[in-house]
């Protein structure tokens, strides 16, 4: 598929992929090798945390905002770190959900804007596709696997079959588990985002001091719930006034081993009923979203695939969280599969990766980070 005039074709697609749908604002170029290998091209970030910072929060009228800004001078440094122009590209990929809709709305329209202009197809990506594909890219893993995806928006194991063929076997029926990281920082004084602020402290804390619920620890579940959690810091925040910088250190110790316990018990229970759904002996576990850079996270999840004989893929921090290049590289395996959309291509506020799953809280709903 490579079209530049004059050269060797050495890639099968190259494609431009664009992400705005939560405070990230983000363009990458990604070929994909006839040997179905991704490389990264470029992959520039702009990550609006100063912005919402103030806020204790994303705000979804500030992020579009920004997007609007920022989103043209994103993509010229992504194509200009790629060295290549838009006659080098092979179609424009952007997110089209889930996700805040002010901001999913400037991405997917300045990638129709693109594709008019250049004549190129446009691909409209589920954001979660683009997470869910991302070992793809990184570690070239092949179909199946079991992703844990674990963000500020979403907490949920989803297998992975094929392009297309996701199912979700488990997700959180209240809080996301970044999500619950920022609050409990948030309860404790410290700044956003919490999840990073949250691990630092942990590291000098007393994981034993709290006696802190693991809420629904139970073999009949693969679902999570952190409300509780949360709501147990809060009432030992409150026992503690006022704090000092060990209890402090104490409760985010306590709060991580509680979290971390949920997440080895959970990760084992789904890598079972993934091993009965697909048959996989020793599944793969991969992990995507900002919760997967925790690194007592990443022990956890290690230790409940040794047990099944199974191992972690985890890719880099940059590529866990929010950015173009998953975007794009969903884009290039659904064109590799014939998928491409016209300028119909709706915004879906709401999009879930396994469409048949009922709905629940954090699972691909209206406003979710993801
Ligand atoms: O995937 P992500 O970058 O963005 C969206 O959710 O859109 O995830 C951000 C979330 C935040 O809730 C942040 O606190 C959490 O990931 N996070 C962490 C860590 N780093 C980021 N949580 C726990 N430990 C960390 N080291
Ligand atoms: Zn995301």
């Amino acid at each position: 598929m490579g079209r530049a005039a004059g050269r060797t074709k050495v890639w099968n697609v190259r494609i431009l992929g664009i992400e705005t749908s939560c405070d990230e604002t983000a363009a990458a170029v990604v070929e994909r090798g006839d040997d179905g290998r991704g490389r990264i091209l470029s992959n520039v970030v702009h990550s609006q945390i100063a912005e919402h910072a103030p806020f204790g929060g994303v705000v979804p009228e500030i992020a579009a905002r920004a997007h609007v800004d920022l989103l043209d001078g994103i993509v010229e440094r992504a194509m200009t770190e790629a060295g290549c122009d838009f006659a080098d590209l092979d179609a424009v990929a952007a997110t089209a959900g889930p996700g805040l809709i002010g901001g999913v709305l400037v991405g997917l329209v300045t990638a129709k804007a693109i594709a008019a202009v250049h004549r190129l197809p446009l691909v409209a990506v589920n954001h979660l596709e683009g997470h869910a594909l991302t070992p793809r890219l990184t570690d070239g893993v092949a179909f199946p696997y079991l992703m844990l995806l674990v963000s500020g928006g979403h907490t949920q194991f989803v297998a992975v079959e094929g392009l297309g063929r996701y199912t979700r076997i488990g997700t959180t029926i209240d809080d996301a588990l970044g999500e619950a990281f920022d609050k409990t920082a948030k309860m404790l004084g410290l700044p956003y985002p919490g999840g990073p602020q949250v691990e630092t402290l942990a590291a000098r804390g007393d994981p034993t001091r709290f006696d802190l619920p693991r809420p629904l620890m139970r073999r009949d579940s693969l679902d999570f719930s952190f409300s509780g959690l949360k709501t147990a810091v809060r009432l030992a925040a409150e026992a503690e006034q006022p704090l000092s910088e060990q209890t402090i250190a104490d409760l985010c110790a306590s709060f991580q081993a509680a979290v971390t316990d949920v997440v080895r018990f959970k990760a084992e229970l789904a890598l079972k009923r993934f091993r009965d759904l697909t048959g996989v002996a020793a599944p793969l576990l991969v992990t995507a979203g900002g919760v997967a850079a925790n690194k007592a996270i990443a022990v956890a999840l290690g230790q409940a695939s040794a047990k099944m004989g199974g191992r972690v893929v985890v890719p880099p921090g940059r590529l866990c969280t929010d950015n173009g290049a998953m975007i794009a590289w969903a884009g290039a395996e659904r064109l590799l599969a014939g998928a491409s959309d016209g300028m119909s291509a709706q915004a879906r506020p709401r999009w879930p990766l396994d469409e048949t799953a009922p709905p629940r809280l954090g699972s691909g709903q209206w406003g979710a980070k993801a």
